[in-house]
């Protein structure tokens, strides 16, 4: 006589894609951790998912339109999953979903939840409730998310590699005159410091070295501490004494909260890398006031000459927007000349892009998208030239190198230089998570080509 044969649940998958800044890859990350606690396996093949969460960003028009294709998309992918017997659950999070709210249920009726950053640690519940009907969730509850996450589970960890992102702050109060993050993530909040310290080791004793705090504004931290509130600067320095912390970064950061000791501690902190991405916006004055960024272009070049002072390598990186309503060829002339100025190791460049709700949307003076697309391409060159001089510069210098990736060849592995910039080196004995001595034989305008030193 056979034995009884239980029968064996299909494994149930979850497929999650992420659009937009780190916060959201911490968000997609702590999502798969919820569904995984919840049983679902992750899986990268959309078509194998029961489950398939989009992380969404609302920054510009482009980014956001994507999300619908997308999902007219994966409408026909339920369809035909439907077909064969599979039901799809599928989820709208991020900053479209909050900006948007049922609206998203209204122009895509596959879709079942619409849930944003600040509640996806109800998800569980919410699938609950979708199986009855369509479900929104867009509130800003009283409580922290945070307490009410899995720890990622070390399979996780392995999977994503020896570099992880930290949230330790979130929001945003600044109110740039183009920018939808201060309705989309709410006001700024900090996590208290012991919270971020204890995830920082537990992922340290899971095998991670380098380790990103980030935040929408993340050098506007000021987190719960035993005595008083502790600063970026004070949080990096404890961060830096958890064992097993190899290197530290921070981002995005506003030069309005670059204060003194965050300054200092790019000359004091042996483990924090010489990085800096402070975006600037703009070269104009004018620009700039109309922007809201609440800064001129003096206090700027001020800003990046002292934290120079602080340490004489430090890679200045920056983030770009040209064709703001009213801006002139003199004051785009202005951004050319705090290009030249500052001297990027590399930046990004956007076309401004009209967003509902933004006070800059409803302004008289809006530019011709062909003064934007010859703009942005005129700034692009200039940005371009800086990065491959400033790879260029590296050539014959060694640095230490985390191997967080394999390359396309066999034996190749991708790492960052401690200015992040991309480095490929070969080495047919190495592992995932060493760090090697390298030495730099070749720069493109991407990536460093290096060769093992010992
Ligand atoms: N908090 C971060 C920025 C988040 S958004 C900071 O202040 O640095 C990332 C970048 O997107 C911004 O720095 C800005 O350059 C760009 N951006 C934001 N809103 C935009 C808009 N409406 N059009 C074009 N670019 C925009
Ligand atoms: Fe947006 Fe400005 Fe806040 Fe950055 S600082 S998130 S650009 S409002
Ligand atoms: Fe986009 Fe939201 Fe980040 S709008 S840039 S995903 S905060």
């Amino acid at each position: 006589m056979t034995a009884h044969v239980p029968p064996i649940a299909p494994t149930r998958k979850v497929f999650v894609k992420s659009y937009g800044c780190q916060m959201n890859v911490v968000d997609a990350q702590r999502m798969s951790d919820v569904a995984e606690a919840e049983g679902y396996e992750s899986t990268e093949t959309v078509e194998d998912a029961s489950l398939i969460i989009l992380n969404t960003c609302h920054i510009r028009e482009k980014a956001s339109e994507k999300v619908f294709s997308e999902l007219g998309k994966l409408r026909e992918l339920k369809d035909e999953r439907r077909a064969r017997g599979l039901e799809t659950t599928l989820v709208v999070a991020g900053c479209v979903a909050q900006a948007e709210g049922e609206t998203i249920l209204k122009r895509q009726r596959a879709v079942d939840i619409v849930l944003g950053p600040q509640a996806y640690h109800r998800l569980p519940e919410l699938l609950e409730k979708a199986r009855r009907a369509p479900v929104v969730d867009i509130d800003f509850p009283e409580e922290d998310k945070f307490d009410h996450l899995p720890a990622p589970s070390l399979a996780a960890t392995h999977r994503r590699g020896p570099t992880a992102f930290v949230t330790v702050q979130e929001g945003c109060d600044k109110f740039c005159s183009f920018c939808v993050v201060p309705y989309t993530r709410g006001s700024e909040v900090s996590r208290p410091a012991a919270k971020v310290l204890a995830e920082i080791a537990a992922l340290a004793g899971q095998g991670v070295v380098e380790f990103t705090l980030v935040g929408q504004n993340v050098n506007a931290y000021r987190g719960a501490g035993e005595d008083g509130a502790v600063s970026l600067a004070a949080l990096l320095e404890r961060a830096a004494r958890v064992p097993g912390v190899g290197l530290l970064r921070y981002a995005t950061s506003h030069p309005l909260d670059m204060g003194a000791d965050l300054i200092a501690a790019h000359r004091d902190i042996r483990k924090l890398a010489p990085f800096l991405h402070l975006p600037v916006q703009s070269g104009s004055d004018k620009i700039l006031k109309r922007m809201n960024r609440r800064h001129t272009s003096a206090e700027y070049l001020a800003i990046i000459d002292a934290a120079r002072r602080a340490r004489p390598d430090l890679a200045i990186s920056s983030d770009f927007i040209v064709g703001f309503p009213e801006e002139s060829d003199e004051d785009f002339n202005a951004t050319l000349a705090l290009v030249e100025k500052v001297r990027f190791a590399s930046a990004y460049a956007f076309k401004y892009s009209e967003r509902p709700g933004t006070p800059a949307a409803e302004r008289a003076g809006q530019i011709a998208e062909e003064v934007k697309i010859a703009r942005l391409a005129q700034l692009q060159g200039a940005l371009d030239r800086q990065r491959l001089a400033f790879n260029q510069g590296c050539v014959g210098m060694t640095f230490d190198v985390l191997l967080e990736r394999t390359g396309k060849r066999v034996g190749q592995f991708i790492g960052r230089s401690p200015y992040m910039q991309s480095v490929l080196v070969e080495h047919a004995g190495a592992a995932l998570g060493a760090t090697l001595r390298v030495k730099i034989a070749r720069a493109g305008p991407n990536s460093l080509e290096g060769i093992i030193e010992g």
